[in-house]
């Protein structure tokens, strides 16, 4: 396993992607991806799926400290108060003492983001997670982020893929010493028929999906793609063995678009 180091946190490249994975099979695909090789998983409060999660990792009997679990606050729960609450109720869910990475799932305009920047720290000094950051924060706002935070953020989660030119906030990420952590990273499965990342697989003898995560990894990025499917599972973290040329990176890169964005939630930021 590969690991995208930012301001002292350490993420394996590979992560599971747990949306929409709920109950028994939630449970189960977090205990198969851990026996597999993952390390790092990704849940959200909003998800609904910390507390199996939790017995995944539980299951797994992969040490705690070998895995890499964040969770992300809801806009909700954006006041200190409740962020600190919902924080302990996440902790509680998962049967966790901490969370290796805490976000601010999207950005809420009508909570002061200093304050919820504080509280997140805080959050941090009392134990609850060794790292902080952010997600579906625009350049903008990462800037206002990074200026506001007591302290280090270590990362940006944001959708990328293949189809969407994320150069700017990946940009803003570097010079902030930020990961960038890309979500839909296989384009919620799109690319599966994809012709030049077939094509590109055939040297390799890989599928385009796993064209499509080395792509992202090879540029210091890590991705955290979902599957309900055990073959899948050991497919997208089978990615370590094969390098992609210069060449076959920018013609990846140029089958993106600033618009190619499949999320859209109705209350996301201006993204331009
Ligand atoms: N921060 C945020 O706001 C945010 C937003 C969206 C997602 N996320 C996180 O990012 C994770 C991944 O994003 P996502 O779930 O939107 O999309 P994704 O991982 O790009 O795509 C998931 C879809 O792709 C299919 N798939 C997975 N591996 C495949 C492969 N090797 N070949 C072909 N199809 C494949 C899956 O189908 P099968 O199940 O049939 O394999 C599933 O339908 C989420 O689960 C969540 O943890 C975060």
């Amino acid at each position: 396993m590969r690991f995208i180091e930012a301001n002292g946190a350490k993420i394996p490249a590979i992560g599971l992607g747990t949306w929409e994975l709920r109950s028994r099979t939630c449970a189960r695909l977090v205990e198969q991806a851990l026996k597999l090789g993952y390390r790092h998983i990704d849940t959200a409060q909003v998800y609904e799926n910390e507390r199996e999660v939790g017995e995944g990792l539980r299951a797994s009997r992969v040490r705690r400290d070998d895995v890499f679990i964040t969770t992300k606050i809801w806009t909700t729960h954006f006041a200190p108060n409740d962020l600190e609450r919902s924080t302990k109720d996440s902790l509680t869910k998962l049967r966790l003492s901490e969370v290796d990475l805490l976000l601010l799932h999207w950005p809420n305009p009508h909570v002061p983001l200093a304050e919820t920047l504080g509280a997140l720290a805080h959050a941090r000094k009392l134990g609850m997670t060794r790292h902080i950051g952010i997600s579906n924060f625009t350049v903008a706002l990462l800037d206002e982020a990074i200026s506001l935070c007591p302290e280090p953020l270590v990362c940006d989660q944001v959708e990328y893929h293949p189809y969407l030119d994320q150069t700017k906030v990946k940009e803003a990420c570097a010079r902030h010493g930020l990961a960038l952590v890309a979500y839909s990273p296989v384009a919620k499965g799109r690319i599966k028929n994809d012709q030049t990342l077939a094509r590109i697989g055939q040297t390799y003898n890989k599928t385009a999906a796993q064209v499509c995560l080395r792509w992202l990894v090879q540029q210091n990025v890590a991705a955290i793609p979902r599957t309900s499917r055990l073959e899948r599972l050991s497919e997208n973290i089978d990615i370590f063995d094969f390098a992609l040329s210069d060449e076959e990176m920018r013609d990846i890169a140029g089958m993106g678009s600033p618009k190619g964005r499949l999320t859209d939630f109705g209350f996301a930021p201006k993204w331009d």
